[in-house]
């Protein structure tokens, strides 16, 4: 990391010189999202729908931003999202997320995609740590997955709902996405070929997905999950009060808001929208985390203020891992912990728990200028 990249102020800062280190297919897969982008750009433009209410002359000397999620203290409501394949952007890949976010005192969801097996990159920052699960065609590969999470000390599993079918990633057809012949799908070592389908046209990544993953899942698959493991599940991809009704039913043990950062479903309704339903309908029977377009201390506090009990970030950290490796994504976490504090103080909200549906306020028809 050069002291110039170092110096970048804040998270999308951290892009540009990201751009500058990845190859131009591995840039393109990490910001691209799907068909013309619209649930991408959605997702960060929802924020500025929402301002803050600060209140004043309240005693913010000492910040606690600290929160419970699944039994577990983390030291702030910001999570590393499951991300793909970490090594296309630094040799250590996900050995130095799982490291970062350790440093921070939160944890990492391992993506089932990892350049990495779950075991390594445990055994690379011992603590808390979720398994992002996908359900196979052959069920023996997810149940053999799960086993291999249990036994590197996962402490809950987190199973993604949004892809029967891959997203249409018109980025990745374009480039022909691809691993480099160094990195495999780690976790597929043993179980399956680790690499994608040979001579596939366009995306490999979807060819894979094609291949493997199970179009036909239905409800009952969070049932089977539940037999085999004894871990948490939490559902990710829940973005409807039905569906958020249909996961407690199911006996998920937290949901999360998410729109798989608009790579799959297009014109799928923003995160920061879909939220406070989403959180109505559950009530206070399972907490409610979200992601999609975190990108400041105040994206966090608004999501928190709707319902979220905490967010999770994709993008930013890994521009940080590029960049940087470990320290790279460390810097994203301080930029949105210190900005969250300063938030947090400026709002007149000395911790999270004081934050409430008072904090925020939606405005209606203000379109602001670009900057
Ligand atoms: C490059 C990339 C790879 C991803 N890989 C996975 C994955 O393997 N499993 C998963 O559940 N979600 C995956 N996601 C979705 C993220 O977990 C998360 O939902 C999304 O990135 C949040 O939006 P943000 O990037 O705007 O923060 C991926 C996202 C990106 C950008």
């Amino acid at each position: 990391m050069t002291s110039q990249d170092l110096k970048a102020p804040n998270c999308e800062a951290l892009e540009p010189a990201a751009r500058a280190v990845l190859t131009e297919s591995a840039y393109n897969y990490y910001a691209g999202g799907a068909e013309d982008e619209t649930t991408l750009r959605a997702n960060r433009a929802a924020f500025s729908r929402f301002y803050l209410r600060p209140r004043v002359l309240v005693d913010v000397g000492e910040v606690d931003t600290s929160v419970e999620v699944l039994g577990e203290r983390l030291s702030m409501p910001i999570l590393l999202a499951p991300t793909a394949f970490q090594r296309l952007a630094h040799p250590e890949g996900e050995k130095a997320s799982a490291r970062a976010a350790r440093a921070a005192g939160t944890l990492m969801v391992a993506s089932t995609l990892s350049t990495t097996t779950v075991q390594d990159t445990a055994a690379a920052a011992p603590g808390p740590l979720w398994f992002q699960l996908y359900v196979y065609r052959q069920r023996e590969i997810t149940r053999e997955m799960v086993q291999r999470a249990e036994a590197a000390g996962c402490t809950a599993l987190c199973l993604t709902v949004t892809m029967p079918v891959q997203g249409n990633r018109e980025r990745d057809n374009r480039t022909g996405f691809r691993l480099p012949p160094e990195l495999e799908m780690a976790n597929f070592s043993g179980l399956r070929q680790a690499g994608f389908p040979e001579g596939a046209p366009g995306s490999g990544l979807e060819a894979f997905i094609a291949r493997e993953f199970d179009p036909t899942l239905t409800w009952s698959a969070v049932e089977w999950l539940r037999s085999i493991t004894r871990l948490p599940i939490v559902l990710k991809g829940i973005v409807t009060p039905e569906d958020a009704a249909l996961a407690v039913e199911h006996g998920a043990d937290a949901v999360i808001v998410s729109n798989h950062g608009g790579r799959q479903l297009d014109c799928a309704e923003p995160t920061l929208l879909a939220l406070p339903r989403v959180a109505d309908a559950v009530g206070e029977r399972i907490p409610v985390l979200m992601d999609g377009g975190i990108r400041r201390g105040t994206d966090v506090v608004k999501a928190l203020a709707l319902g979220a009990r905490a967010v999770l970030v994709g993008r930013p950290a890994l521009w940080g891992l590029a960049v940087g490796g470990q320290a790279g994504v460390e810097q994203v976490l301080e930029m949105l912990r210190g900005e969250l504090r300063r938030t947090l103080a400026l709002l007149g909200r000395p911790s999270i728990r004081a934050l409430d549906a008072g904090a925020i306020t939606e405005i209606q028809g203000l379109v602001l200028p670009p900057r």
